[in-house]
C-alpha cells in the first residue's frame, strides 16, 4: 500500500439483504471499484461476521480471515426489512471500530419508522402533514379519537407505496382496520388533495439536490410510486424551493444520502411526505453516483491519519 492509500484508508460499499441484485447496487459497486481500486471492498452483509476477542472488535470473512474495518462505508439497506438484530448491529460495530458512515446509525434509524422521522422534522420546525400514530392500542382505538376525512394511511414501515392508502371516511377504516396486518403501528394523515396521484422526489447528497423528478400515478391511485406504475419527469431547477426543502430535511436527519419525497400544496409550496435513507434511481439520473463517490471523499480526506514528517 502506498503512502497515499495508507493515508486515505479504505472505503466500502455495503449491500444488504434484497439489494445485491440491483441495478443500483451494480453501479455503485462499478464506480466505486473504478474511483478506489484496491482501497474498495464492495461486501454483502451475509459475507461479514463480528467478533470480540480478549475485548477487541473483530470482523470476519466467510473464511473467518480478519477484516480491518474501513475507514468511509455507504451502506444500502433495505428500510422494511431493516433490524436493530443485524444491518444496525454491524453498522454500530463498525463506528465503534472508527468507520464513518455516510449515513449515520440515528439518521437510518429515523427513516425506518415514518413517524420517528416526522417527529425529528416537525420538531425542526420543517412543514409536514398533521399526523397521528398509537402505540399498543388498536388502531380501532385511534380511530375513535377522529380522524380527517379522507385521511391517508400508513404503515408506519412500509414502502414503495405498498401499505398507504386512502380512507374514505372512519366508519370505512373501522371497517377494514381488523383486515389489516397488525405487526407495526400505522399513521393517519392528513389527505393532500392537491397532490393526490403526485409528488416530488429529490435526491440530496451532501447538500446538494442531485436529481429532481416529480413522479404521477399511472391510474387515478393516491400513490405516485413507480413501483406502483407511477411515471416520472425530470425537473431539476423548476422547483428550487422544494430543493431547499429537500435538503433542508436530509439535513434535520444528518443523512449524507437521502431521497426526499414532497407533496404539492395548491400555494406552491410543499410538505414532506417522507425521507428515505435507502435511496434508487434511474439511470438518467448520472450525477447521483458521483456524489456519493465525492461524500465518500470528502469523509476519507477529514478521517485522514497524518502521515509521520519526512525527518
Ligand atoms: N398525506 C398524503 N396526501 C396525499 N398523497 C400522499 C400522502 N402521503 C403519501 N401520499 C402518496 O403516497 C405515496 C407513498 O407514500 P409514502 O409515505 O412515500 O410511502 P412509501 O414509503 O410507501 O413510498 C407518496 O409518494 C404520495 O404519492
Ligand atoms: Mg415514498
Amino acid at each position: 500500500m502506498s503512502a497515499q492509500d495508507s493515508a486515505t484508508g479504505s472505503v466500502w460499499l455495503i449491500i444488504g439483504p434484497g439489494l445485491d441484485q440491483n441495478r443500483v447496487s451494480a453501479e455503485l459497486a462499478d464506480a466505486f471499484e473504478v474511483r478506489y481500486g484496491q482501497r474498495c471492498r464492495v461486501v454483502n452483509t451475509r459475507e461479514l461476521f463480528l467478533g470480540i476477542s480478549a475485548g477487541r472488535l473483530l470482523l470476519l470473512d466467510q473464511r473467518g480471515r480478519e477484516l480491518s474495518a474501513p475507514r468511509v462505508a455507504y451502506a444500502r439497506l433495505s428500510t422494511p426489512g431493516l433490524s436493530t438484530d443485524r444491518e444496525i448491529m454491524l453498522l454500530r460495530h463498525l463506528e465503534a471500530m472508527g468507520t464513518v458512515l455516510v449515513n449515520p446509525i440515528s439518521a437510518v434509524l429515523s427513516c425506518v419508522n415514518k413517524f420517528w422521522q416526522l417527529q425529528d422534522l416537525a420538531a425542526a420546525g420543517l412543514p409536514v402533514p398533521d399526523t397521528r400514530t398509537h402505540l399498543d392500542a388498536p388502531l380501532g382505538q385511534l380511530v375513535a379519537l377522529g380522524v380527517s376525512e379522507p385521511c391517508v394511511v400508513k404503515s408506519v414501515r412500509g414502502h414503495r407505496g405498498n401499505q398507504v392508502f386512502l380512507a374514505s371516511d372512519a366508519e370505512m377504516l373501522c371497517g377494514v382496520q381488523g383486515s389489516l396486518r397488525s405487526d407495526f403501528p400505522y399513521l393517519l394523515q392528513d389527505y393532500v388533495a392537491f397532490s393526490h396521484g403526485r409528488d416530488l422526489r429529490v435526491v440530496v447528497v451532501d447538500g446538494e439536490a442531485v436529481a429532481v423528478q416529480s413522479h404521477q400515478a399511472a391510474d387515478g391511485r393516491l400513490t405516485s410510486n413507480l413501483a406502483q406504475g407511477g411515471d416520472f419527469t425530470v425537473c431539476p431547477g423548476r422547483y428550487p424551493h422544494a430543493e431547499e426543502l429537500a435538503i433542508r430535511a436530509a439535513q434535520v436527519l444528518g443523512l449524507g444520502v437521502a431521497g426526499v419525497d414532497l407533496l404539492f400544496c395548491p400555494d406552491g409550496q410543499f410538505l414532506i411526505c417522507e425521507v428515505n435513507a435507502n435511496v434508487s434511481w434511474k439511470t438518467h439520473a448520472v450525477a447521483v453516483t458521483p456524489a456519493i463517490l465525492t461524500a465518500c471523499d470528502r469523509r476519507l480526506q477529514r478521517t485522514a491519519v497524518p502521515q509521520p514528517l519526512p525527518i
